[in-house]
């Protein structure tokens, strides 16, 4: 809480009544307060409405200027009641009348912090409930894509160019409709395209549209994206796939602003945002010269790189609801959750195709598993093969028993999985027979994954 007051002995008398109960940081001036406000975190003003360098009216303004949520309590004198009275329009939660009781001065207080955390509440559930409403929401809260949401803030007011790089489904295309939304030109179009999907023919009408009577078969005139994207953004994905021919093209793009439609005569400016992705490691493709460094370099002004999923496990849980809450509205379904077991799993897989992956097998156990929560023999068996040493850790707190069933699953897994699921093969491995093998298999319910019985 800030007291700003040009009276020594107000002052005092403000910290001795509240220092009890709360922090109270003190100003001589209007333009002192404004400095401890524009450093510091404050919830509350004590505003004197008579001082000699700026007005209280007008430290008000200055103030709500700064921070709309900080609440003000004017403090004025019977005198000066009236624009006291005048400031509540601006703003200002209340005023309080010269001299006051120490009752008063608390109650008036208690009242405005309630208010001020109130509102606090009130923007936060809002901020929830919009991202929960929100399919384009990001999730993550590992060091780096907190890293990532400050930067995304940072870059979409601004019209640089931006390279995201990352591991297929790792949330390239999200990030980038997050920086167009987040900045001046979310009202207008974000068009993505895809050079690799689209034939060598194609790439280049695509991109910069065609006159009419310009190939065999342009019956119309038809823009092109960097057209369609006129005022917004163009999301070029998998950059690397890119023709050299194309490549030139583009860099001069982005150097001119201009394009040229195919068979087209004249220049059209164009006022795009550049958002490119790759899931290759560009600089190594201009290391191996097929891709231009000019590009790289007009491409990559502001380059964002995407943890892969491996690489911050502790998300895995906030996907999975984030996602079992989406297929759960989706398909009229009410699952809870996961159990420990089949979340431990998760968090241990290796996630190849990232969070695109993940959210898959989240849409399919939603959809087809019938239970409140989805147990570990729920998971699709590739999930639980590759790589999954049985963690000590976790079995310590389990019955021994059940830690060496699950020891005895995994090694078996394993061998099953080296074997290519021949059982034959694994029994002779593990040095058991084949039926004991197939009644173990029996037992946790395991099937060979599709195509690969035998
Ligand atoms: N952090 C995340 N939070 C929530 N959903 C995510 C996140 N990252 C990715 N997704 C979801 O995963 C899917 C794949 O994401 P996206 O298409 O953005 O990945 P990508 O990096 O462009 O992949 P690719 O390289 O294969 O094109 C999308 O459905 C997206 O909504
Ligand atoms: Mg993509």
């Amino acid at each position: 809480m800030l007291a700003i007051d040009d009276d020594p002995g107000l002052r005092e008398s403000f910290r001795l009544i509240l220092d009890d109960e709360y922090d109270v940081v003190v100003a001589a001036s209007g333009h002192e307060g404004l400095e401890i406000l524009r450093t510091s975190q404050v919830d509350l003003v004590l505003l004197d409405i008579r001082m000699p360098d700026m007005n209280g009216i007008e430290v008000l303004e200055r103030i709500k200027a700064l921070d709309e949520q900080v609440e003000v309590i004017l403090v004025t004198a019977v005198k000066t009641v009236r624009i006291a009275v005048a400031a509540m329009k601006l703003g200002a939660f209340d005023y309080l009348t010269k001299p006051f009781e120490e009752d008063e001065l608390l109650a008036l207080v208690r009242r405005a912090l309630e208010r001020r955390s109130l509102q606090r509440e009130v923007a936060y559930l809002r901020s929830e409930l919009e991202r929960r409403h929100d399919f384009d929401a990001i999730v993550g809260q590992h060091a780096e894509m907190q890293k990532l949401y400050r930067t995304i803030g940072q870059v979409a007011r601004t019209a640089t160019t931006v390279l995201i790089m990352g591991e297929s489904g790792t949330g390239k295309e999200l990030i980038a409709r997050a920086i167009h939304r987040q900045g001046p030109r979310q009202a207008k179009p974000f068009v993505p395209v895809n050079p690799a999907t689209l034939s060598d023919g194609l790439v280049e009408s695509e991109l910069f549209g065609h006159e009419k009577g310009a190939f065999t078969g342009a019956y119309q005139r038809k823009l092109g994206k960097f057209e369609l994207a006129q005022g917004g953004t163009l999301f070029l994905d998998e950059i690397s796939s890119l023709k050299p021919e194309v490549q030139a093209k583009l860099l001069r793009v982005l150097q001119e602003r201009e394009i040229e439609r195919v068979g087209g005569t004249g220049a059209i400016r164009i006022d795009v945002r550049f958002i490119a992705a790759t899931n290759t490691d560009l600089k190594q493709a201009v290391d191996r010269g097929t891709f231009r460094e000019d590009l790289f370099y007009r491409l990559a002004v502001v380059p964002l790189s995407v943890p892969p999923l491996r690489e911050r496990a502790e998300d895995v849980p906030l996907l999975v609801e984030h996602f079992i809450r989406r297929y759960n509205a989706e398909f009229g379904r009410r699952v809870e959750g996961l159990s420990p077991d089949a979340m431990g799993a998760l968090r241990e897989y290796r996630w190849p195709g990232n969070v695109r992956e993940l959210q898959n097998i989240i849409e399919r156990l939603v959809g087809l598993v019938d239970a409140r929560v989805i147990g570990l023999n729920d998971l699709p068996l590739d999930l639980l093969l590759p790589d999954h040493r049985l963690r000590i850790r976790e079995a310590e707190s389990r019955p021994l028993p059940r830690a060496i069933d699950e020891f005895e699953r995994q090694i078996v897994l394993h061998v099953l999985e080296r074997a290519r699921w021949n059982k034959s093969e694994a029994a002779r491995i593990l040095g058991v027979h084949r039926n004991v093998l197939k009644a173990k298999l029996g037992r946790w319910r395991l099937k060979a994954p599709r195509g690969r019985e035998g």
